[in-house]
């Protein structure tokens, strides 16, 4: 096991992430309950994160001396390299302003940490972070790399086995970060890489246990893959104190809303409640066209349904969401500033406050392609859980303008035919999230001997890794030739398809 004390650096979880990855169990506690941790939890190794402070300030956070004593390997990252400079003996001068940026390391000596990555001599791309700065090192350390700003870019005592990186080897702009991090982990550190998903599950049904004791729990599902995997898990650890709702605002994928209750009701044996809400959604969405106003719309009706629903039931102590860590991370800008809001996501936060229920969110930690591998330990079907992301407000935002009745059948059958094409191409998993989209818009062709004025239907194909930056998709004319036939043949009210070019940003994924 490995203790990450978090100095509240936005990155830390990224370091469990690493760790995981690495096949070793690994739990993050805050630097206030490290001590408490340390003991109950007796790690082989200890990583030290990044946080915003300055060792200088009086009363700044440090790592518990317990640690050092132990003698436990232990890396410090940014914050955690300073701290441990400065508890160790070392000097740190502050009065910087912490910043982050891209930086070149050059090796200086060898080092366990480097062995197969990096050479004596060679220079490397680093995410450095900039802040308080070691004048004078600790007794027993020595520099391992250095860059233009940073003399004390890593320094290590290799006989204790301890090292200090002003660098984040735990995010993608440091190429080699994660190398490093499975050098520490698995070689010095010297754990096994044997743990899983399979634990992952087994820790998180026994924190779901202790967290809900003998309360009520209740989901709602979206019918996509997070709900999905948080309730499944859930169900496994408290049984029928869950109780899951899916509220269908008639806004779904073809035959989706089906799928759901079949795999909940049938499969699993989990028990749902399945509210029809279509009329009152598509009642109140008539003529709306803003897509703020649409997605005002759907986030009020969902809490209002989600709430009466609650209410038959006879209530709940806990809600349970499968927020991921990117929605974590992601309502917190890096900079600290004002960020601005550019869609109003539904799903995220408004409920809870309402309802006053305490949250149960058992895939906080994770990614999106490791809520996947848990699926599929949990036992979830392949196609269910590899399926693409869909937003909270469905189809309503993939289709600009008015949303009708007529528009949305359009729409459904022009997506299905288009996501049947990407899976008979293979290409549906190196696709982030791919989609039709209905335009307002009808243009004049010719089909037959006759004339048309129809629709025009939008594909849209993406790459991505977390959703916040993406790529369109470069499918080759013939597929998409193929596709717009098959469209346009195949569904009434269309005459015309075409593809989405834009990245993101300046794009978005979604239309509105
Ligand atoms: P955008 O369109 O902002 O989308 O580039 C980024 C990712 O978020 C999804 N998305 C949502 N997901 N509720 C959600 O749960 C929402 O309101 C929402 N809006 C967008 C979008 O599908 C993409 O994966």
């Amino acid at each position: 096991k490995i203790l990450i004390v978090d100095f509240g650096s936005q990155v830390t979880q990224l370091i469990a992430r690493r760790v995981r990855e690495d096949g070793v169990y690994c739990e993050i506690v805050p630097f206030q309950k490290a001590e408490a941790a340390f003991r109950e939890m007796r790690p082989k190794a200890v990583i030290l994160s990044g946080g915003p402070e300055s060792v200088h300030e009086a009363g700044s956070p440090r790592a518990p001396q317990l640690i050092f004593d132990s003698g436990v390997p232990v890396m410090g990252i940014c914050y955690g390299q300073m701290t441990m400079a400065a508890q160790l003996g070392g000097t740190v001068e502050g009065g910087h302003h912490r910043e982050f940026g891209r930086a070149d390391v050059e090796v200086k000596t060898n080092s366990r940490l480097f062995e197969g990555v990096w050479q004596t001599g060679e220079q490397h791309q680093v995410w450095m972070s900039h802040g308080d700065r070691i004048t004078q090192m600790p007794p027993g350390f020595s520099v391992a790399g250095v860059s233009p700003n940073a003399p004390f870019a890593v320094i290590q005592d290799e006989a204790r086995k301890y090292y200090g990186l002003m660098f984040h080897p735990e995010v993608v702009h440091t190429p080699d970060g994660a190398k490093l991090i499975r050098n520490f982990v698995r070689n010095i550190a010297g754990l096994g890489g044997d743990w899983t998903m399979h634990a992952f599950r087994a820790e998180e049904i026994k924190k779901i246990r202790a967290q809900v004791g003998k309360g009520k729990v209740i989901c709602g599902l979206s019918g996509g893959v997070d709900s999905a995997v948080a309730a499944v898990l859930i169900h496994e650890a408290i049984g029928d104190q869950l109780t899951c709702v899916f509220v269908d605002h008639g806004l779904l994928r073809l035959n989706e809303a089906e799928t759901v209750v079949d795999l909940f009701r049938h499969h699993y044996n989990i028990p749902l409640v399945h509210v029809d809400a279509s009329k009152l959604f598509l009642g109140e969405l008539a003529g709306v066209t803003d897509p703020e106003a649409k997605r005002k719309t759907i986030g009020r009706l969902f809490i209002d349904v989600f709430e009466a629903e609650a209410k038959k039931i006879g209530g709940a102590d806990f809600l349970a969401q499968g927020t991921l860590y990117p929605d974590v991370i992601e309502s917190v800008s890096f900079t600290g500033g004002p960020s601005v809001t550019i869609k109003s996501h539904h799903n995220v936060g408004g409920l809870p406050d309402r309802m006053n229920m305490k949250l149960v969110e058992p895939l906080r930690e994770l990614f999106k392609d490791e809520v996947r591998v848990l699926g599929r330990e949990l036992g979830l079907p392949d196609v269910f859980v590899g399926r693409h992301p869909f937003p909270g407000p469905g189809l309503a935002i993939r289709c600009p303008g008015e949303i009708t009745v007529d528009k949305l059948d359009i729409l459904r059958k022009a997506d299905a035919i288009y996501i049947d094409e990407i899976r008979k191409a293979g290409l549906y998993d190196t696709i982030w999230q791919a989609f039709a989209v209905l335009l307002p818009v009808k243009t004049v062709g010719v089909m037959g001997d006759g004339r048309t004025y129809d629709y025009v239907v939008g594909l849209r194909a993406v790459t991505s890794t977390d959703g916040m930056t993406a790529d369109f998709y470069p499918f080759d004319m013939k597929f998409l030739g193929n596709t717009a036939t098959r469209i346009i043949n195949e569904v009434k009210g269309v005459n015309r398809v075409v593809y989405d070019v834009t990245s993101k940003p300046p794009g978005t994924i979604e239309w509105e």
